[in-house]
């Protein structure tokens, strides 16, 4: 069997857990297989030459993993930069966050070049190389321009807008040819798929061979939807434990007389979080009986600080919340606790589990992970209730889901309201489809489909496109 290669920004950080769902899936895909996992160190070196970075290697059970660090000056272009705040915003829909002033492209693919050459000696003939996400988006060209001949499939955990959002990048004819470098791109979800075929038939003239193949710069590339999953059973491990349990536990006995809402997230203005704050309030502006009983809990975890539209987030939702209080809460009740921290990943079943709903409202999200693990903390014989923004990825899986518009202020409040009163039988009933589904498609069922048709495809181009 060949090995694996997994190549990403950001790898698994023990003491950052849940901070982002794509290093969680991904520690939990290479597990069981084991192989390489190339990508960034998380070290900036204050000083240091752009485009250089030293790298190191050690094993983790049977998976080496191979960091370069980033010296400040890349950090800044193609992290911060370009990655996060041309690419993301970007692909979030948001053309209005996007900053395009800055010349952060040429960072950018300086560090895929550098990724590009700090692997190459490391890979093996026969090895599978997968790519994730839209830091890397170049790195199979850069590869190939170097020689590199395995197959490489390309994943983005982030969604695909439609054509003429991507055609306002002004890099997207660079950026969206280099795709043709790869032999599979998979996408999170059949939107997805569409934009990226409608964008590469249009702007690049791309033929549709059929079979999800398209035909450009005399490349063929295949295209299609892989939902990410959770380890389910590694979830439930978790759940199980004891951390998890006297987490539940002391929530439990806090509330009791109340009902509790959760909301897990990283810090993001994709996820829709002063919106959530706003269907709360109107919660209990339209329905006072959930005065001195709802408590929504807001987990928001720390992300991307330096970057601007972060700290401009930070403040507005500070602001939000710190009003919400003060005009609902009493002396022995306070309506919303907003928490800037990350919270230890073994805590987040219980914590799920204790809460009578789960908001996942984003404005637009890949997938989003916290939406499965939040069905799956659940006890089957009184489930909560999962409301979930029908702009998440999710959303076309989890169709129990109490689905939202998170625009939607006052339908977003009427549909938590239904959330708190809905009847057992029917929280049951919702509750068994979406575990059904949720286990289906599982992590090792999406690495496992991923890899499958990388295998399948034929041998890979020997020039770059
Ligand atoms: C999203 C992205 C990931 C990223 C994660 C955390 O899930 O798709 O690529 O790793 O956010 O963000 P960070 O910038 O801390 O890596």
């Amino acid at each position: 069997m060949s090995r694996l290669v997994v190549i990403s920004n950001r790898l698994a950080d023990p003491r950052k857990s849940a901070a982002g769902g794509l290093a969680v899936a991904l520690g939990d895909a290479l597990a069981r297989t084991g192989g390489l996992w190339f990508g960034w160190s998380g070290t900036v070196t204050p000083d240091g030459t752009p485009g250089e970075g030293a790298l190191q290697t050690h094993q983790a059970g049977n998976v080496t993993l191979a960091t370069v660090d980033l010296c400040q000056a890349d950090h800044a272009a193609y992290y911060q930069g370009y990655a996060n705040s041309v690419l993301w915003p970007v692909l979030h829909y948001r053309l209005d966050l996007a900053d395009f002033s800055a010349n952060y492209s040429e960072g950018y693919r300086r560090v895929n070049q550098m990724f590009a050459r700090k692997l190459l000696p490391l890979l093996r003939e026969d090895d599978v190389i997968w790519v994730h996400d839209y830091h890397l988006i170049p790195l199979a060209a850069e590869l190939r321009a170097l020689g590199c001949r395995q197959r490489i499939g390309f994943f983005l955990h982030v969604p695909v807008p439609p054509p003429l959002i991507l055609a306002a990048l002004p890099q997207h004819e660079w950026l969206m040819r280099s795709f043709f470098a790869y032999d599979l791109v998979g996408l999170q979800s059949e939107a997805d798929v569409v934009h990226f075929t409608r964008y590469m038939v249009n702007e690049a003239q791309a033929q549709e061979l059929g079979g999800q193949r398209l035909r450009a710069f005399n490349a063929t590339l295949r295209v299609a939807a892989f939902p990410i999953g959770i380890d389910v059973q590694e979830f439930q491990r978790l759940g199980r434990a004891p951390d998890a349990v006297q987490t539940c536990e002391a929530l439990r006995a806090e509330y009791s007389r109340r009902q509790l809402l959760l909301g897990i997230d990283r810090l993001d203005y994709s996820k829709g979080i002063p919106h959530r704050v706003r269907a709360f309030r109107q919660l209990l502006e339209r329905y006072p009986e959930n005065e001195h009983s709802a408590t929504l809990v807001m987990i928001a975890s720390p992300s991307r600080d330096d970057v601007h539209a972060y700290a401009d987030l930070r403040q507005e939702l500070e602001g939000l919340c710190g009003a919400i209080n003060g005009d609902y809460g009493d002396l022995d009740w306070m309506p919303l606790r907003y928490i800037h921290r990350t919270v230890a990943r073994k805590r987040v079943p219980g914590l799920c589990r204790a809460a009578r709903v789960g908001l996942v409202t984003p404005l637009r999200d890949g997938m989003n992970l916290v939406a499965k693990e939040y069905v799956v903390a659940q006890e089957p014989e009184d489930p909560g209730v999962l409301v979930l923004s029908r702009f998440a990825g999710a959303a076309e899986q989890l169709k129990e889901a109490l689905l939202v518009n998170p625009y939607d202020t006052q339908g977003m409040a009427d549909a938590i309201q239904t959330a708190l009163r809905m009847p057992l039988s029917e929280r049951q009933w919702r509750h068994e489809r979406l575990m059904e589904r949720i286990q289906r498609q599982d992590v090792h069922w999406w690495r496992n489909s991923f890899l499958q048709a990388l295998r399948d495809e034929a041998a890979p181009p020997v020039t770059a496109p």
